[in-house]
């Protein structure tokens, strides 16, 4: 299993910039889910640690390599990265076996016949898909084509996986077992998890970290409870909650994180301990 480390990541489309000079670390073993609205640059991240896209500047670390650093001239393939990616989509090809689905990706790694057949029943093992080996990917449910692309992603033993939305496509039912499943194979397996969604339920019951980004930025990151009780502004604060904003008048403050005392507009009722006094009307 591997760290995962990025610097100063910065990438362009045109004149578009869809990530804006970003750092974060995903400590060996840890979820890491980058949050967002559409457009934000969630999977435009995700694909330069992939390698999928070539960022302009910055650094990218796995374990202890440097996969991308534009600057230095280091730039190492998708394949030889040892990283697995899951994707909204499943990805899944409708024309071949659940077990050939799996087995492709691990012949063009070059690897042997009996070693194949011993690495694709473990991972179906592993998903829950043990007696689906033979079964065409278009004789499966949604959830279960996921699965397939899952194991599929598992099946080389990456040291970190990507997630792309993975669970946006299944009904809400399956959504919520599927979430609590994926977070106990990421556990059980010690494997590093970088996750990218916009659903914020979802980043508050899976994640070690969340990273909140916006315009290609990132806003605020630490433990989903941290995030959720103290959020660094409005737009965290809007985005990650279901939240009351009250337009209050600060009548005293304790430095930044101190107690803050503020009056509703109504007149009489106070607010103490405020964690963070952030957007306020009329307010410091
Ligand atoms: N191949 C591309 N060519 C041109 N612009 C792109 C390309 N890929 C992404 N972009 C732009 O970069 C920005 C970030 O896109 P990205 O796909 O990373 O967003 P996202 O956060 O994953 O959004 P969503 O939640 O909708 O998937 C967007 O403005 C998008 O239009
Ligand atoms: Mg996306």
């Amino acid at each position: 299993m591997a760290r995962v480390e990025v610097r100063g990541l910065t990438k362009h489309f045109g004149s578009e910039v869809a990530v804006a000079g970003i750092d974060f670390s995903a400590p060996e073993g840890h979820f890491v889910t980058l949050l967002g609205p559409s457009g934000c640059g969630k999977t435009t991240t995700l694909r330069c640690l992939a390698g999928l896209e070539r960022p302009d500047a910055g650094e990218i670390y796995i374990g202890d390599q440097c996969v991308a650093a534009p600057r230095q001239n280091i730039w190492v393939p998708p394949e030889k990265r040892n990283i697995g990616m899951v994707f909204q989509s499943y990805a899944v090809w409708p024309h071949l076996t659940v077990f050939d689905n799996i087995a492709y990706g691990l012949r063009v790694r070059g690897i042997g016949r009996s070693e194949i057949a011993k690495r694709t029943q473990e991972t179906l093992d592993l998903v829950g898909l043990s007696g689906f080996a033979d079964r065409y990917a278009t004789q499966l449910s949604g959830g279960q084509q996921q699965r397939v692309s899952l194991a599929r992603a598992l099946a080389y033993n990456p040291s970190v996986i990507l997630f792309d939305e993975p669970l946006s496509n299944l009904d809400a039912k399956l959504r919520e077992h599927m979430r609590l499943e994926l977070t106990r194979l990421q556990q059980r397996l010690g494997i590093t998890a970088v996750y990218v969604t916009h659903d914020q339920s979802e980043a508050l019951v899976m994640s070690d970290t969340i990273i909140v980004m916006n315009h290609g930025r990132i806003l605020q990151q630490g433990a989903p409870e941290a995030i959720y009780a103290e959020p660094a502004s409005r737009f965290v604060a809007d985005f990650v909650g279901v939240t009351n904003l009250l337009p209050v008048r600060v009548a005293e403050a304790a430095g930044a994180t101190g107690v803050a005392v503020a009056e509703t507009a109504w007149g009489g009722a106070a607010v103490h301990s405020m964690p963070r006094a952030y957007g306020v009307a009329g307010g410091t």
